[in-house]
């Protein structure tokens, strides 16, 4: 080869696309999070990603650990490993707020009058920063690339938390320069919005709550797989340098400096004070201004700008001399509790509410606070009429910390007695699924939980309702059209078509042609298959899956309430081992379909709710068919059976959703192109396993071809 054919060949390489890719995203990246001004739209961005993606799928040994495209590990680890500080992080000396007291405002004078002393000056810079209150880490970037990430531990060495740490976005994993050693000392935690929005989510899909953003931040580190860790929202920001080596730093400024020209986020505001009286100016300022920030903060950290001080104050065995921690004591109050409500969430979840006499706290009056659920009642002794110790817990969400006065004689609440075991909105039996807190009603027509019901009924995977979003749903609702998913089917085309999407003020019609749309589909959906019509219902514990295995073992929807199966099932102590069940084993039940399914189900049915719900059935003439009945199972006869795929290329979907359709109809997914493979389905920009496949005369499909193999149910996915 000649040298120009060299050079070129190079520069087109694998590895050199790869390592501009890498860039050119680390780059975007730092537009997003860091300077919030994108240069690309997120279309473009995904292009940039699937592309180096695909690079490093068809080249693994070029696989680069910093890559964006690393961010979630792929296996949780088994434990974490040790790393041993190249500086021991050590803490800092606490000054604590004293309630109603001007002492701490003294140890804050004294500790400044020690660095006037230490130091022989009178005038000391020094810097306040907010403490944030989280989990301190420890970043190690060598040449530009993030090396480790690692908890404090015991000072000398902590966690390797890198894994946990590469899924936080606005932490880059390389630098724009690449400085020989960088070590950023900073904070995780979860910025309040986030935190509250999560503890919804969670308490909506019957998880317990996280008592504070600190909680849920040292709880979410200590994750050993990193998928759960980025579905949290942490965040990070800088406050400290351990180990350095580049350019000279000779201020506490001048880290700053560096921090922002590398986009690596840090804690603000900073105030700077020359003297004693604007150091309390500044410790008075946080203390007000305490609440206004995003994320939770317990106090003031002071620290001495110069680094040439810093030297020479050094180190006592535990703590630089040159920085304090100011802390801020949690505002706690006490009153009493008149009552408690429970409340129904959209998903179904019971939630008590303590009603209290109202009282300040942290600038903002307390009437109520979330009880969480029984076991958190359970755990503190907590009673109506009782005296309750109130705080806002890492500074936002008010809870009980503690009853002070029981009432004589008072027992502890039990949220199911005090409903008497029925849903406050429908009546209907509540259940608490093994293993979770929460109660929750099981109506699948309760009117508490009408849109997010009638939103799952008509989504894609299930009924597949044209035109029936979440907001339509929402109006259908709160107009009082229709009160439960089966409502949907006595619908007029008028009323629909003049349902109001908008506000009072500004209405907006929802009109004709979508209300045609809408009843049309709800013509189809008579005729749509049990399987679709079972997972459509919502039933705690019934998923796709679990509904694709009744439908199979039950020819249609009303052989459902008088199952055997599902009677022995119930029964069966040993559901996961059905096949040691005389009656069952003929079945062949995979273990979609076990006992909670059974029970929950069966409970269902057997209740008023369930009852009036069957009786809703026949009154619509309704009974779903099952398109795959087969109580014998039968996998050998599925169309898969026994073929290998090899997915490649973009598609039109996830690689997923390709691989658990193939999967449902018995066939395999593997990696790689051999003479074992029966199919390679391409998508667009198919590199070398395509290639390959057209070597070994493998049948390349695409997409329509894919999907003419299907049986027509399947089609529709
Ligand atoms: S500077 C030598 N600044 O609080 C340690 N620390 O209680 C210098 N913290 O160890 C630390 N916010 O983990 C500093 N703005 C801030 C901070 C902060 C929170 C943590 C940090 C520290 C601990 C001490």
């Amino acid at each position: 080869m000649s040298d120009q054919a060299d050079f070129f060949s190079q520069w087109n390489s694998p590895e050199h696309r790869i390592s501009e890719l890498i860039q050119l995203i680390d780059h975007h990246n730092r537009l997003y999070y860091s300077e919030a001004e994108p240069e690309i739209s997120d279309t473009e961005y995904d292009l940039l990603f699937r592309e180096l993606e695909n690079l490093e799928t068809q080249h693994p040994h070029l696989l680069n650990p910093n890559s964006p495209t690393q961010r979630v590990g792929s296996k949780p680890l088994e434990g974490f490993s040790q790393i041993q500080h190249a500086m021991p992080m050590l803490s800092i000396d606490d000054v604590f707020e004293l309630k109603d007291s001007p002492i701490a405002e003294a140890e804050l004078i004294s500790f400044y009058q020690k660095l006037q002393k230490n130091l022989g000056r009178e005038h000391i810079c020094v810097s306040l920063e907010p403490k944030i209150d989280g989990v301190a880490v420890s970043l190690f970037y060598e040449n530009g690339s993030l090396r480790y990430a690692a908890t404090r531990g015991d000072g000398v060495s902590g966690d390797d938390v890198t894994q946990n740490v590469r899924t936080i976005q606005s932490i880059p994993l390389t630098l724009a320069s690449s400085l020989p050693i960088l070590e950023v000392r900073g904070e995780i935690f979860m910025p309040n919005a986030a935190f509250l929005k999560m503890n919804e989510e969670r308490e909506e899909q019957g998880l317990s709550n996280f008592a504070n953003p600190r909680n849920a931040t040292a709880g979410t580190i200590k994750q050993l797989d990193a998928k759960i860790v980025a579905q949290r929202p942490l965040a990070f920001l800088a406050h400290g340098l351990g180990a350095y080596e580049g350019p000279a730093l000779s201020r506490e400024s001048d880290f700053h400096e560096l921090l922002d020209s590398l986009s690596i986020p840090r804690n603000q505001p900073i105030r700077i004070a020359k003297n004693l009286e604007e150091v309390l100016q500044a410790v008075r300022f946080f203390h007000k201004h305490r609440e206004s920030c995003d994320h939770a903060t317990d106090g003031v950290v002071i620290k001495v700008m110069d680094y040439a001080e810093r030297q020479k104050l050094g180190f006592t065995s535990r703590a630089p001399r040159w920085a304090a921690a100011y802390k801020f004591l949690p505002e706690q109050k006490e009153t009493t509790l008149r009552g408690i409500t429970i409340q129904v969430g959209r998903t179904g979840v019971l939630t008590p509410v303590a009603d209290l006499d109202p009282i300040l706290i942290s600038g903002t009056t307390v009437s109520r606070a979330t009880l969480h659920n029984q076991d958190e009642i359970t755990k503190k002794g907590i009673h109506i009429g009782a005296k309750v110790l109130i705080e806002k817990a890492g500074e936002i969400i008010p809870a009980i910390v503690k009853v002070t006065s029981p009432l004589a004689g008072a027992k502890t609440f039990s949220l199911f007695d005090h409903i008497e075991g029925k849903c406050p909105s429908c009546s209907a039996p509540i259940s608490q699924e093994l293993g979770f807190a929460a109660w929750r009603c099981t109506n699948f027509e309760c009117p508490a939980q009408a849109t997010t019901s009638i939103t799952h009924f008509a989504s894609r995977k299930a009924l597949n309702l044209e035109s029936l979003g979440g907001s339509v749903a929402e109006a259908l609702v709160n107009s009082e059209i229709v009160k439960s998913p089966l409502d949907l089917f006595s619908l007029k085309e008028k009323t629909l078509a003049n349902l109001n999407l908008g506000t009072l003020e500004a209405p907006r019609r929802f009109g004709e042609k979508h209300a045609k749309k809408i009843l049309l589909s709800l013509e189809e959906a008579r005729r749509k298959p049990l399987k679709k019509w079972l997972y459509a219902m919502g039933i705690r514990q019934l998923g796709e899956s679990a509904a694709k295995e009744l439908s199979r073992l039950h020819r249609c929807f009303f052989d459902l309430p008088q199952s055997e199966i599902l009677r022995e099932i119930r029964q069966d102590p040993r559901a996961d081992a059905k096949k040691k069940n005389p009656i069952l084993e003929p079945f062949q039940i995979t273990g979609d379909v076990g006992i909670a399914v059974a029970e929950s189900l069966l409970s269902f049915f057997e209740s008023e709710a369930g009852q009036k719900t069957l009786e809703h059935f026949k009154a619509l003439d309704l009974n779903p068919q099952s398109d795959n009945f087969a109580p014998i199972a039968q996998d050998s006869l599925l169309p898969f059976s026994g073929k290998t795929f090899v997915i490649t290329g973009t598609l039109s979907r996830e690689r997923d959703f390709f691989k658990t359709l193939i999967e449902s109809q018995g066939g395999k997914v593997s990696g790689s192109v051999s003479q074992k493979t029966h199919y390679v389905l391409c998508g667009e920009a198919a590199g070398s396993k395509a290639e390959k496949a057209e070597q070994l005369g493998v049948i390349i499909l695409d997409e329509e071809s894919f999907f003419a193999l299907l049986p027509e149910t399947e089609r529709s996915e």
